[in-house]
């Protein structure tokens, strides 16, 4: 299974969840599309304070990523892809090879224009690729008070994107787990986050058995 982490508009925690779902499926490898290769150097702290790294991957080119795909879109064996907060055609291109594309956004009214401007050019993207992928947003970096959840979702999907139903909320202690090369789910303060994490997984998985059936 191959689930890309991809969103245009920048910040919206692309990196954090793909960390974070990287451990908590325990992916069998990473890809970094991100020039500024953030994830790997969150692997590089978290190898430097004596955790198993996740495998990141060398290949960053087109050719590269389709070999990768045919290697991981069965369902044995799980890549996770992280991309930039930039158009590019790579990025698009992950997304064309991915079993499930996630899209992380915040319930603030740019996020919202952002994520919906996004999945405009992918759908146009996926128009021309062969295969449908399976893209669902998560609610990501929204504050544990809000109430606002119900709105930013139906506009959501009113511009095309359905929701997971799991948020990942703004939490101090997944910042400061991050902060120390873990994930949520090796940091015990971020006890919350980590069970964000888990619902995430979860609902994956169902996602994807539910469209490999339908
Ligand atoms: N749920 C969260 N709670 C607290 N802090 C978070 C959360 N998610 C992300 N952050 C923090 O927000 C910032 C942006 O997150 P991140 O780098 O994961 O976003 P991104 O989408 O990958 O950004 P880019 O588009 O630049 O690649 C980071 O400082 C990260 O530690
Ligand atoms: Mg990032």
């Amino acid at each position: 299974m191959i689930i890309a982490v991809v969103n245009q508009k920048g910040g919206v925690g692309k990196t954090t969840i793909a960390f974070n779902l990287a451990v908590e499926m325990n992916a069998d490898l990473c890809v970094d599309l991100d020039a500024m290769r953030l994830l790997t150097r969150l692997n590089m702290l978290r190898e430097g304070r004596g955790y198993a790294p996740l495998k990141i991957a060398a290949e960053t080119t087109k050719e590269e990523i389709a070999a990768l795909a045919l290697k991981y879109s069965g369902d044995q064996k799980l890549c996770v892809i992280d991309t930039a907060g930039v158009d590019s055609d790579i990025s698009r291109f992950a997304l064309g090879v991915s079993n499930i594309a996630i899209a992380p956004c915040d319930i603030s009214m740019l996020d919202i224009i952002g994520t919906r401007e996004f999945l405009k050019a992918a759908a146009s993207m996926q128009g021309k690729s062969k295969r449908e992928v399976v893209i669902r947003g998560v609610f990501s970096r929204v504050s544990p008070q809000t109430k606002k959840i119900q709105s930013a979702a139906a506009s959501l999907e009113k511009g095309g994107l359905k929701m997971f139903k799991t948020a990942i909320r703004q939490r101090g202690a997944l910042r400061g787990a991050t902060d120390e090369g873990k994930a949520a789910a090796e940091f015990p303060a971020a006890w919350q986050s980590a069970a964000e994490f888990e619902l995430l997984a979860s609902e994956i998985k169902e996602t994807l058995n539910a469209e490999n059936n339908a």
